[in-house]
């Protein structure tokens, strides 16, 4: 089908809950996209945090070929060869204990706040006093299930489909005097990304962030650190929470976990881990043997390309150069974020938006969060060279812009 009928037919077929821009991708290669007449995009979403090893990576197809002729699926009901190995990396990584597989970031994060409310009930009946309320974040976005909803901070996104999941309060970003004060026996957990990432690229204070974690050990509350847009390697550390010293008592992950296969992961303490037992959660697909098989092959390829390192590099120069186009352009306001999580907040929502469609005329992919900041999540393959040319493109568009804002109103002349 050509990308009208494609078009035409989805608009007839699907459930109107994309607005997606009119190309159609049939390829891909390093940190190019392709479309379906040969044009190449620079990837600066990677497919919104996905593909972090680019397109085509041989580790990863080479995985998927040979993972898919040995074995794809085989239920939780037995064994095979790949949740036990990724596991292993994944505690290391982390520094947590523990792991439960999902297919999906929103799926991890249900799991996450099953296993805070299951030990706060585990810890009640054990005599202590905890109660069963979550304090998430203003800005917060954690996913579209019930839960995840439920505690996802923009009332566009849970409105529809009240009542949601009670018990949870929200608390004002940064704000440490609002959580001490929102925080009591009656919470048992506080939920965060350690940098928000569909919020607008935000990260967490040090002391915000070390606040949290106090209040949560001062009652036995958990400490639940969102880690799927920021995790993997994209801040320079495996965890973006690792920046800041601080360990959680539950991760997750998805996102770039198995390089665009669907994966997910929660990740917990041995002391969480203890309230689980045969039954009690579960997937059929989460974990199958091919996702699994690509995550240890990702986690190789980050560890022998040097990817966190270079992540790292790349991002400080993509973040410099994005603060010397502040320097010549007013209409950004702010660059922030790290590694390779970064943005640039405009002040106007209409130009945002003109941006991403006019960088798509330029065949490079952005996209615009929380109305007003143009995102940057491209693959850790991303180099200097790459950079130029976004930092190029932008130039080009907020110069034309002021320009066109500052010419006289069209067909008057004056004087
Ligand atoms: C921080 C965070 N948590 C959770 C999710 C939900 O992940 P998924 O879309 O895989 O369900 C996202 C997705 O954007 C996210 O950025």
């Amino acid at each position: 089908m050509k990308l009208e009928e494609i078009c035409a037919a989805e608009a007839r077929l699907l459930l109107s809950t994309y607005d997606r821009s009119p190309v159609l991708f049939t390829g891909g290669e390093g940190v190019y996209i392709i479309d379906e007449r040969g044009d190449r995009y620079l990837d600066l979403l990677s497919g919104i945090g996905v593909n972090a090893l680019g397109y085509n990576h041989p580790a990863i197809v080479g995985t998927i070929a040979h993972q898919s002729r040995a074995l794809i699926h085989t239920s939780n009901l037995y064994y095979h060869e790949g949740q036990a190995e990724l596991a292993m990396r994944l505690t290391e990584l982390t520094g947590l204990d523990r792991v439960f597989f999902t297919n999906s970031g929103t799926e991890a994060w249900e799991g996450a706040l099953k296993l805070a409310r299951a030990c706060a009930g585990l810890r009640r009946s054990e005599g202590a006093n905890i109660g069963t309320k979550f304090l998430a974040l203003d800005q917060s976005f954690h996913g579209r299930t019930f839960g995840a909803m439920s505690t996802t901070y923009k009332a566009k996104y849970r409105e529809p489909f009240e009542p949601v999941v009670p018990g949870v309060e929200f608390v004002r970003f940064n704000d440490v005097a609002d959580l001490r004060a929102k925080f009591s026996s009656e919470v048992c957990a506080i939920l965060v990304e350690a940098i928000q990432g569909e919020g607008g690229v935000r990260p967490l204070t040090q002391e915000f962030f070390t606040e949290a974690r106090a209040l949560a050990s001062s009652t036995g509350a958990l400490l639940i650190v969102d880690e799927i847009q920021s995790g993997m390697g994209r801040t320079g550390e495996w965890c973006a929470y690792q920046h800041y010293g601080i360990q959680p008592d539950i991760t997750t992950l998805a996102k770039p976990l198995a390089g665009g296969l669907p994966l997910g992961a929660v990740l917990c303490t041995e002391e969480v881990a203890r309230v689980m037992h045969a039954g009690m959660h579960g997937t059929t697909f989460g974990g199958g043997p091919l996702a699994c098989a690509v995550g240890i092959a990702v986690i190789d390829t980050i560890e022998k390309e040097g990817l966190l390192a270079h992540a790292t590099e790349v991002g400080n120069y993509f973040q410099e150069r994005l603060r010397s186009l502040a320097a010549r352009h007013d209409t950004i306001i702010d660059v922030r974020g790290k590694g390779l999580m970064l943005a640039a907040e405009l002040d106007s929502a209409d130009l945002a938006k003109l941006t991403v469609a006019e960088m798509l005329k330029r065949r490079i992919l952005i996209n615009c969060t929380s109305d007003t900041v143009l995102r940057f999540l491209p693959p850790y393959i991303l180099e200097r060279a790459h950079v130029d040319a976004a930092i190029a493109a932008l130039d080009e568009i907020f110069t034309e812009h002021s320009a066109a804002q500052h010419a006289p109103a069209g067909g008057h002349h004056h004087g």
